[in-house]
């Protein structure tokens, strides 16, 4: 804690230093014939690593300047400037924000020195494949393991002084046995046939605009909290792919019941008694038995806690946290690299 106080107080001077520099440089040193040049980028030292952000992902902003203060990552400058192009060393490109004919990617030719980030974070069921991809990434950014920046909520040991805020006064407030709140409604999906064929057996608390129980943040919260179980059902069984529908529920102290990757993949990242796999039972019918026998047994009930003791939940801060890891990245590796088959990467390999 206190040295990364440390580091981020010498960030920010390290930030006031070169603004003085600036400062003083651009008014001891102003050119007259010069004022018609693009104005410099303040407070750029040569050893920064240029990110440009290409799009706003999804439309979402961020404060530029908190790679340092967020997460300890010195040395990024983020920018969404698009005059900087020819200098950055990183180009960052969300997928869902690229139009299908690739209309509004850069057109300038690209720097020798330059990467450019794929970053993709939702299913590929749920994302169109767009043609002409395939030879124009250096580096993939996904939650997928297998991508060159790997990023998702994951569960990190705790250190001696976190305290645990919910465990176990979460227990007193449990009140209902099992819930999912689903707001992509979909027959076809895996999820909806599980479902359909599981509340023949036990009775699940379903919310969600179609149900006309549309759940606002603190009343979503509430659902994660009051009951027992909550269906962690992906939209996709699709390799790694494991989301906040399974994080949120950890964190909030419901029981995931996981309906995704096969087990082994759950297994990878969560110790296996911290969420129920639906693979593991034959019948329906069997995994609502065992939800029944475990509301009426409170130890075994317990059990699905114990890794709160030695674990927390780590969420991710989408997009802000992406975008200093892209420029941790770049800045670590000078290698020539291509990722020249991202189509069939993505979408054709990993079901
Ligand atoms: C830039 O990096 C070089 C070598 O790593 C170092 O010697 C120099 O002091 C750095 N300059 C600034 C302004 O940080
Ligand atoms: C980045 O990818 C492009 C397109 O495949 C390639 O031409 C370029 O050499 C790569 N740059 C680096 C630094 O690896």
């Amino acid at each position: 804690m206190v040295r990364c106080i440390v580091i981020v107080l010498i960030c920010s001077l390290a930030v006031n230093l070169y603004l003085l520099i600036y400062l003083k440089f651009d008014s001891t040193f102003k050119n007259p014939t010069s004022s018609t040049e693009p104005a410099k980028p303040k407070h750029l030292s040569q050893n920064d690593t240029i990110i440009l952000i290409w799009f706003w992902p999804f439309n979402k902003r961020f404060e530029l300047k908190s790679c340092c203060s967020k997460f300890q990552i010195e040395g990024c400058h983020l920018t969404d400037d698009r005059a900087l192009y020819k200098k950055a060393h990183g180009v960052l490109i969300h997928h869902r924000d690229i139009r299908s004919d690739l209309s509004n990617l850069p057109s300038e030719p690209r720097p020798y020195f330059q990467k450019w980030v794929w970053m993709h974070f939702e299913s590929p069921k749920n994302t169109p494949r767009i043609a002409g991809l395939e030879n124009l990434f250096n580096v993939t950014m996904n939650y997928r393991r297998d991508a060159d920046i790997s990023i998702h909520e994951q569960m990190i040991l705790k250190t001696e002084d976190t305290k645990d805020e919910i465990f176990p006064e979460v227990l007193k407030k449990k009140n209902k046995l099992v819930c999912w709140i689903i707001s992509n409604w979909n027959e076809e999906h895996d999820r909806v046939k599980y479902y359909n064929e599981l509340k023949k057996h036990i009775h699940i608390e379903l919310y969600g605009r179609r149900f006309g129980r549309a759940l606002s943040q603190e009343g979503y919260n509430n659902v994660l909290t009051e009951c027992k179980f909550y269906l962690s059902f992906e939209n996709t069984k699709y390799i790694d792919y494991m989301t906040e529908k399974l994080y949120n529920p950890l964190t909030k102290g419901s029981v995931p019941v996981v309906l995704g990757p096969p087990k082994f993949i759950y297994e990878r990242l969560l110790p296996s008694d911290s969420f129920i796999h639906v693979d593991d039972f034959k019948t329906h019918k069997e995994l609502a038995d065992y939800l029944l026998s475990l509301d009426k047994n409170e130890d075994q009930y317990k059990k699905f806690f114990q890794w709160r003791e030695k674990y927390k939940v780590k969420h991710v801060d989408f997009p802000r946290e992406h975008a200093c890891l892209a420029c941790h990245y770049i800045r670590n590796r000078n290698d020539y690299q291509v990722f020249t088959n991202l189509n069939k990467w993505y979408w054709d390999l990993g079901h």
